[in-house]
């Protein structure tokens, strides 16, 4: 059987010579006067296509090859040869096979709009957009994994389907289980919903407090899988399904926090830098212009620092009007963190010592009772992408503020245990996956940088 190569592979002149076997979808195909015609062949290994020519004399030519458009599968049996156009290599195919026809194949030469191809989300990874984006995202799940085995962080799962709610702002999706049985009987439409085994239950926001109980455990954890938030946010950056890394550490305080997560970040940032060029050649042309060398920059430049404190000054006096009044105690709004972080340093900022009244129960108070050891990674474009903070590891301090929020001791009762046995100073964060994947590409809207996003109103397929 002759050596199957991806496109990636083929491209390459170390090829060169080869009898191979390719299989992919054409891009595009043209007939030369000549009597033979061009193949664009992509199969997902990479951006780039690889050219075919298939010659008049193969015995399909009249009737297959010269039918085939967009969007078509074939398998290609030929020979690798230098080429004296813009790529390295070409293919003589000596067979053409037709795997699959693509008669009135939606992505056809002609550009889409992105709105456009969310309405295919079954078809979108077929266009060099959406294919890119696929590989970034992967590279940098890849590299997420990496960073955190090098560094001493162990890979924990935590449940989906829990009972707390660990933001505290009420934005859960309930499970509940469906009784077939009365369903059947009713003949109407009756909801015959029940709690989960009669215990209310819901969707996970964040895996952040069952990690804790094992970085209290085992000392390094993180977590990585999808989240669930029921707000009703119709915005570039927000989904109802998202994608979350969370590390939590023991004996970390905030400033080993923060190291982490700038460490983290840039780590990410020059793998995907180093590892897939070609996608982000492709985003800074075409999406973004200046994205690789503004992310080369990140990715060699400590992150600036700032309080939230003073961060409110700089906003109360930069003679910016906002839609959304800024004063102490407010939360930042995305045009708040754009101003910080695309006028006021133009570049990553860490916002830290958050207000205790807009921060949830378990971030640590800091001495001035008022704020609290909370720090917020934010970036040009996309404004807030981590979250996190030192817990407070004092059972005392940590009832207060519990009460104070009207959170019931008994719903978090193992929570506290942590603090009962052994109670250690440590932290965390949480990144939303696809907001790293909307910065690293230059991506504006977050539904075009997962495949199948689920917002308001849309979870159709
Ligand atoms: O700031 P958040 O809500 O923090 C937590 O959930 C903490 N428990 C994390 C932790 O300390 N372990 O969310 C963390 C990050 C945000 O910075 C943002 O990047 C992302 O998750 N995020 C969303 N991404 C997409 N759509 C949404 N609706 C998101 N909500 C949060
Ligand atoms: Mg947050």
């Amino acid at each position: 059987p002759l050596e199957k190569l991806f496109v990636s592979d083929a491209r390459d002149a170390a090829h060169v010579g080869k009898t191979v076997l390719i299989q992919g979808w054409i891009r595009t195909r043209r007939d030369s006067k000549g009597g033979f015609s061009f193949l664009e062949i992509n199969d997902g290994s990479c951006m780039g296509n690889i050219q075919v020519i298939a010659d008049a004399d193969l015995a399909n030519y009249k009737d297959e090859i010269q039918r085939l458009s967009a969007g078509c599968s074939v398998a290609i049996e030929g020979e690798v040869k230098a080429s004296e156009g813009k790529q390295a290599t070409e293919i003589q195919a000596s067979q053409v096979t037709v795997l699959g026809w693509a008669d009135d194949f939606p992505l056809q030469k002609k550009r889409h709009s992105f709105e456009k191809l969310r309405e295919w989300a079954h078809i979108r990874a077929r266009s060099n957009t959406f294919g890119a984006v696929a590989r970034v995202r992967n590279q940098i799940c890849q590299s997420i994994h990496q960073f955190f085995h090098e560094n001493n962080f162990l890979y924990v799962h935590t449940p989906i389907i829990t009972a707390s709610d660990c933001e505290g702002a009420g934005e859960m999706f309930k499970v509940t289980t469906l009784d077939l049985d009365r369903l059947a009987k009713s003949g109407g439409p009756v909801n015959y919903e029940f709690d989960f085994f009669d215990k209310p239950s819901f969707l996970t926001v964040s895996g952040q407090l069952e990690a804790e109980t094992y970085a209290t455990a085992l000392g390094r954890v993180y977590t990585f899988g999808p989240t669930f938030r029921a707000e009703n946010s119709n915005t570039s950056r927000h989904l109802s399904e998202f994608w979350m890394i969370e590390p939590e550490a023991a004996f970390f305080d905030l400033a080993d926090d923060m190291a982490l997560a700038e460490s983290f970040l840039r780590k990410i940032l020059s793998d995907v830098l180093n590892r897939c060029d070609e996608d982000l050649q492709f985003f800074d042309q075409r999406i973004q212009k200046g994205l690789i060398e503004s992310l080369r920059k990140v990715a060699e430049t400590p992150f600036q620092h700032m309080t939230y404190t003073d961060a409110i000054k700089v906003l109360e006096n930069c003679g910016e009007s906002f839609e959304f009044p800024i004063a102490w105690g407010t939360d930042l709004q995305a045009e708040h963190e754009r101003y910080l972080t695309e006028k006021h340093v133009a570049g990553p900022l860490i916002l830290t010592d958050y207000p205790s009244t807009i921060k949830p129960f378990y971030m640590r108070l800091s001495d001035d009772r008022k704020t609290v050891a909370a720090m917020d990674v934010l970036v040009p474009g996309v404004g807030e992408i981590i979250g996190g903070s030192q817990r407070e590891e004092r059972l005392d301090v940590l009832t207060q503020r519990m009460a104070e929020m009207d959170l019931r001791e008994e719903d978090y009762w193992w929570y506290l245990d942590l603090r009962r046995y052994g109670t250690v100073p440590h932290a965390g964060f949480g990144l939303g996956l696809e907001r790293l994947v909307q910065y690293t590409t230059g991506m504006a809207n977050i539904r075009d940088v997962i495949p199948f996003p689920r917002t308001p109103g849309n979870a159709e397929f």
